[in-house]
């Protein structure tokens, strides 16, 4: 009888909701959500891909650098032994091995096999791939077209995709992961168009949401990254790791506000570009760090040499890791040394003095460059530096997967790309992110789709169904009330509470004080009001992606309050050495049976004496 009552409230619910079926669903839409989406459909089954925007304009086209793979067509002592210690290094061996070995080893391939699908990458002389230098990287590594890499990334994963018949659903943001039992078994949204309701039942479903960039005041992410997958995971179920690990790339424009915080790439360094103070100084001479003197230029003209491919000279000093050059830029800022506006200076222009032809070659190589912050901030950079600063980039935390299947700690729930953590450790190299999401999403799709083909679909809870509709309705019949506030100011302190308290230098107090806050605007943001109908109604959305920035806000300051040492992009000002107590764990986030957040430390995979050994020999 009772199966009778279920059967009969399941069709009730599919009648009352559009309700789609797929044996894979796919959340994100960029690079990694693209490619898992063309794996899954290449293994025979039936593939629905949902995307927050338009497709193509995931954040995935912002990426502008290139895509690390070592191909070694630049400089053929290049190879996977050599990538794969020099992401262990960057990520200060918090990294599990085990995918940092499986991403070192599989990036060639994707990127060959993109090429097979029409990329354009720029070339060599003889015809080969092009790469070039980028922070961290001991070779040239980045293969690149200009610095649009991500937009022709996202070009031909779509083109190749959309001849598959995957699905599409555009405009969907997703409230809630669904669940039957201890596995997921669906996904419910709405679409941003008209406010409807929808159902996805999935079989497998793979989170590919990007970033969480929008939770700070000051990021290089556009206005989809809401930690969206991070949250998603989280409220079903899943850990989270290394959260604390928030990624914030050293040179983000700082004026005029027009560009402020949008991305200056690294290859403008990789290309000559240098950072000087106000008195002129290329002051990252001076911050050398011991264990990188070896392989960093200690003059101007050997690190000319280098990024012109001299294969005996040494790297330039501004092509350290990121972490460390953003923490440079923000003491020659704090000690007086600052540029007008709060930043340091970043100069492209001065290689014309080396080169003849010097302005054709800055817009050849970064066109972006040139023409973005000519037509948005009347900056010409074949001209004049530009004046930047650190902007938040990307988190190396997130959802917690095996790092061959990519499933998470829930059953039937993948993860892939940045929303998924586990490779950069401590902190990511350059170039590192459009790798991680072919070598992942590739994997992620290929085993999503062996799930599905091993399970049915799964029963709808109709509770589940009805006290989401009803929580996302609710800001609706507030609006009336004239106490209750729009959701932007509640965005908006959350941003400038994790700007100052969960920032680039971090310590107790401060995040302390976040915590209370944070705990505070949960309360606001359940109380917020939206006028207007559910027709393209931004307030609402904005409303509803409160959870998800509340959510990732909290795992992050909750996680680096745990790790009390400085390592990699986590820089306390209370604790500022690195401590061997937090060497060799991960910080672990969960959601207990009450719905509250707990922390905890866990061990980090031991890695297998043929890793070791390669992390010897490199060394
Ligand atoms: O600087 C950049 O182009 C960024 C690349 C990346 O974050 O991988």
């Amino acid at each position: 009888m009772l199966d009778g009552y279920l059967a009969g409230l399941e069709n009730f619910l599919v009648a009352a909701y559009q309700t789609f079926e797929h044996d894979v669903l796919i959340i994100g839409a960029g690079g990694a959500g693209l490619r898992a989406a063309i794996e899954a459909s290449a293994a025979g089954v039936t593939v629905g891909l949902v995307s927050k925007s338009l497709l193509g304009k995931a954040h995935t086209v912002m990426a502008e650098g290139g895509v690390a793979a070592a191909m070694g067509n630049v400089d053929d002592r290049d190879n996977w032994r050599v990538h794969f210690a020099d992401t262990m290094r960057g990520g200060q061996y918090l990294n599990r091995p085990r995918m940092a070995e499986l991403h070192a080893k599989e990036a060639p391939e994707r990127v060959h096999e993109l090429e097979a699908w029409g990329a354009v990458f720029d070339r060599t002389k003889d015809g080969r791939i092009l790469q070039r230098n980028f922070g961290g990287h001991k070779y040239p590594r980045l293969a690149h077209v200009g610095d649009r890499t991500g937009l022709e990334m996202i070009r031909t994963l779509q083109d190749h995709g959309i001849h598959q018949g995957i699905d599409v659903h555009m405009e969907i943001c997703i409230l809630a992961l669904l669940k039957e039992g201890d596995r997921v078994v669906g996904a419910f949204g709405y679409d941003r168009e008209r406010g409807r309701f929808k159902i996805y039942r999935a079989k497998a479903v793979v989170l590919a949401t990007g970033g969480i960039g929008k939770a700070y005041k000051i990021t290089s992410n556009s206005w989809d990254c809401t930690g969206d997958g991070h949250s998603l995971a989280y409220h079903a179920g899943a850990e989270l790791i290394d959260m604390e690990y928030v990624q914030f790339h050293p040179t983000g424009m700082v004026w005029p506000p027009s560009v402020r915080g949008m991305l200056v790439t690294e290859g403008v360094r990789g290309e000559g570009g240098i950072l000087t103070n106000k008195e002129g100084k290329r002051f990252m001479f001076d911050f050398i760090p011991d264990n990188y003197k070896t392989q960093t230029a200690d003059n101007e003209e050997e690190g000319w040499r280098y990024t012109q491919g001299d294969k005996n000279a040494r790297r330039p000093p501004e092509l350290l890791t990121r972490d460390h050059v953003a923490r440079c830029i923000v003491r020659e800022i704090k000690e007086g040394r600052g540029s007008p506006h709060g930043g340091v200076f970043l100069d492209i222009s001065w290689i014309k003095q080396k080169i003849s032809g010097g302005e054709e070659h800055i817009k050849r190589k970064l066109p972006s460059m040139y023409h973005q912050f000519k037509a948005l901030g009347d900056i010409d950079i074949t001209r004049e530096p530009m004046e930047v600063g650190p902007t938040t980039h990307y988190i190396m935390g997130g959802i917690h997967v095996d790092a061959d299947t990519q499933m998470s700690t829930v059953l039937g729930l993948f993860a892939a790309g940045e929303c998924a953590a586990g490779i950069n450790g401590a902190n990511r190299l350059g170039g590192n992110s459009l790798s991680d999401l072919l070598v992942f999403g590739k994997r992620a799709g290929e085993y999503a789709a062996a799930f599905a083909k091993e399970n049915s679909l799964g029963a709808i809870d109709q509770q589940q169904i009805e006290q989401v509709t009803r929580r996302a309705l609710e800001p609706f019949e507030r609006s009336a009330n004239p106490q209750s506030e729009g959701p932007y100011q509640v965005q908006k302190h959350l941003q400038e509470v994790m700007q100052h308290d969960v920032g680039i230098v971090r310590r107790e107090e401060e995040m302390q004080h976040a915590l209370e806050e944070i705990g505070k605007l949960w309360e606001r943001a359940g109380q917020v009001g939206i006028t207007g109908t559910r027709d393209f109604n931004p307030g609402w959305h904005t409303a509803l992606d409160l959870k998800h920035l509340l959510t990732v806000s909290e795992a992050i300051t909750r996680s680096a309050l745990e790790r009390k040492e400085s390592r990699g992009a986590q820089f306390r000002d209370d604790y500022p050495d690195k401590d061997d107590a937090f060497a060799k764990v991960n910080t672990i986030i969960s959601r207990d049976a009450e719905g509250t957040m707990q922390t905890r430390l866990e061990s980090i995979p031991e890695m297998p004496d043929y890793l070791k050994k390669v992390i010897e020999e490199m060394k």
